[in-house]
């Protein structure tokens, strides 16, 4: 199988609304916001003949080790807000106000990074959490989602399974995928992430850096791309082309736009990348993915692990699916990825952006990782 699906449905500009910068204002209100760096890597582009490599390092937001706490927190605070009718002008005030609605839970499913984040917002808010995770979840991920208070429950059964348990839950459910009849939470999870965009908007801005003008995103259930699109070919004025990487191993929104229709991968679909390892696209995604995704690459476990080594290089500690952007930009400047260059007119004033979205949410396997020469033994 090839590891490249160029998507002959792509368009250059999109008819989604633009994003406001309410994401952006709301999570500058939250304790220790910072925005996360955006790092130049113009020697490895100039190693390769490009012009310039821009990674967003997602390593450490509010404290957390992955981006995803932008999208659960954005949601949760919605939701709660409208479903109680919540006027309030600090978070203690929002907390107090909480307080009196009585035992509120917050659920969801999670292969590691999203429960984590829903787990530390509830803990913010004074909330219980409960979160469902797949039969393989590393040890090392439920230790760090109890770590913030939540009970975690392991199913028996894959990350869609944990979604479908999840769903069925009688609590205020802040999954990150959406679904028939769940589509408005995933909407302001999409929405949290602009945040990143709006960031690094600045950042290119007062570094005077170009824009880029190729994106490579990563995709699980396809929330995080489906924000890089609405950001990049609805509310930018400039609109680069947007790649998107999974593994080889769950290739489902390759696989979905392929055929035109959501397919539910068959089999174990485990991937080293935790995050990316899906078996279903969400609802809302796949619409924006059809239009949005220019090309889809697939990586394998061993391309990301290699690629963790090159960041770690380059002071940027990036886990397994953080580095898939990075690792398939490598792809795409090898041989193999020659048909895509001239597709696209890559060339040596080309500039691009990858998201590095996790730093080392395994501790444990990012310390093997540095440590060994033989990455297919850890695989
Ligand atoms: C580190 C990391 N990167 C990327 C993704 C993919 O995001 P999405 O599932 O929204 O496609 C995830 C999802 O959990 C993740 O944890």
């Amino acid at each position: 199988m090839s590891n490249f699906l160029i998507n002959s449905r792509a368009q250059s500009s999109i008819n989604l609304p633009p994003f406001s910068t309410r994401a952006l204002e709301f999570h500058r209100s939250l304790p220790v916001y910072n925005a996360s760096p955006l790092h130049s890597v113009k020697n490895i582009a100039e190693f390769y003949g490009y012009n310039n490599i821009y990674v967003k390092d997602e390593s450490n937001r509010f404290t957390l080790p992955a981006f995803k706490v932008l999208g659960a927190s954005f949601a949760t605070f919605k939701v709660l807000e409208q479903k109680f009718n919540i006027k309030y002008s600090t978070i203690d005030e929002f907390k107090s106000e909480l307080a009196k609605c009585g035992g509120l839970e917050l659920v969801t499913a999670t292969d590691g990074n999203h429960g984590r984040a829903v787990a530390f917002i509830a803990r913010l808010l004074g909330l219980k959490a409960r979160i469902y995770v797949p039969k393989h979840t590393k040890e090392s991920r439920i230790r760090a989602i109890e770590s913030e208070g939540a009970q975690v429950i392991i199913i028996n059964g894959n990350y869609d399974k944990a979604v479908e348990i999840a769903s069925k839950q009688d609590a205020i459910i802040i999954q990150d995928t959406g679904y028939v009849g769940y589509e408005d939470i995933p909407k302001y999870i999409v929405e949290g992430y602009s945040t990143m965009f709006w960031e690094i908007e600045e950042q290119l801005s007062t570094n005077d850096l170009p824009n880029p003008d190729v994106i490579i995103a990563p995709i699980g259930v396809g929330s995080f791309i489906s924000a890089v699109i609405q950001f990049y070919k609805s509310t930018s004025p400039y609109h680069p082309i947007i790649l998107g990487v999974e593994p080889k191993k769950a290739p489902c929104a390759l696989e979905s736009i392929r055929q035109d229709l959501i397919i539910t991968l068959k089999g174990r679909y485990e991937s080293v990348m935790a995050g990316l390892s899906c078996g279903r696209i969400s609802t809302i995604s796949f619409p924006i993915l059809r239009e949005g995704v220019d090309a889809f690459l697939l990586v394998s476990d061993e391309q990301a692990l290699k690629a963790m080594k090159v960041l770690a290089k380059q002071n940027i500690v990036s886990g397994e699916s953080g580095a898939a952007s990075f690792a398939a930009l490598v792809l795409l400047f090898s041989e193999e990825g020659s048909q895509i260059r001239e597709y696209y007119h890559i060339d040596d004033s080309t500039n691009f952006l990858v998201f590095s979205t996790e730093g080392a949410t395994d501790p444990f396997m990012y310390s093997k990782v540095m440590n060994t020469n033989n990455l297919k033994e850890l695989i």
